[in-house]
């Protein structure tokens, strides 16, 4: 994919696997809009993007576990007249204690993010990808695996956002997409 005046929301920019993200499509020509909590990390990552990228990097802090939260994201992206065409769904979290530890706050704070959001976001987003002839990417990992050990329950809710994903996938087929 030309990432060249291609705009990319990238969920989790402030850190990890998301800054990184951002940084790559950055540099190969892609203006991006930074999506996370921490607005002081997002500014300071759109600065030097800005400046070593010469893109244009938009910031809009989000709780991603808070629905309206995800409603108000959503709604200023339009607002300002961005066509997602690449959607980067990489803000997730895990939870490494076992289920009948962890308060029931804990698990739907997890499913919000890292699945509720997901659907969200690429729903919102869908037709401007298709549009774009973009994609999205959904963040996971590997104890998606049957084979790997233990948490099951992130197991599962991994499992229902890459679903979700190959629903979207499968319903935005038209001919001459490749999807
Ligand atoms: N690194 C690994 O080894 C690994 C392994 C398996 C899967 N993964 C998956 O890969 C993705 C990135 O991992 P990472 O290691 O880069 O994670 P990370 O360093 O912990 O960064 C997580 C990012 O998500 C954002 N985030 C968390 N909760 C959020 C919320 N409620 N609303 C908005 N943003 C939120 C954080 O920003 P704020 O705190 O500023 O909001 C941060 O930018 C995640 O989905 C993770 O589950 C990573």
């Amino acid at each position: 994919m030309n990432y060249r005046n291609v705009t990319a929301l990238i969920t989790g920019a402030s850190g990890g696997l998301g800054e990184e993200f951002a940084r790559q499509l950055a540099t190969q020509g892609a203006n991006v809009v930074l999506v996370a909590r921490s607005k002081d990390a997002l500014e300071r990552l759109a600065s030097e993007l800005r400046q070593q990228a010469g893109v244009q990097v938009t910031v809009l802090p989000a709780d991603l576990a808070s629905s309206d939260s995800v409603t108000r994201l959503i709604a200023e992206v339009k607002n300002r007249g961005l066509a997602i065409g690449l959607l980067v769904n990489n803000a997730g979290l895990g939870i490494f204690e076992p289920f009948v530890d962890t308060s029931l706050a804990t698990q739907l704070n997890q499913v919000d993010v890292n699945v509720r959001a997901v659907v969200a976001l690429t729903h919102a987003f869908a037709p401007d990808v298709i549009a774009c002839r973009g994609g999205v990417i959904n963040v996971a990992s590997t104890a998606l695996s049957n084979r790997s050990p233990g948490r099951p329950s992130m197991r599962r809710r991994r499992r229902l956002c890459c679903s979700s994903a190959r629903l979207c996938r499968s319903s935005c087929r038209r001919p001459g997409h490749a999807y």
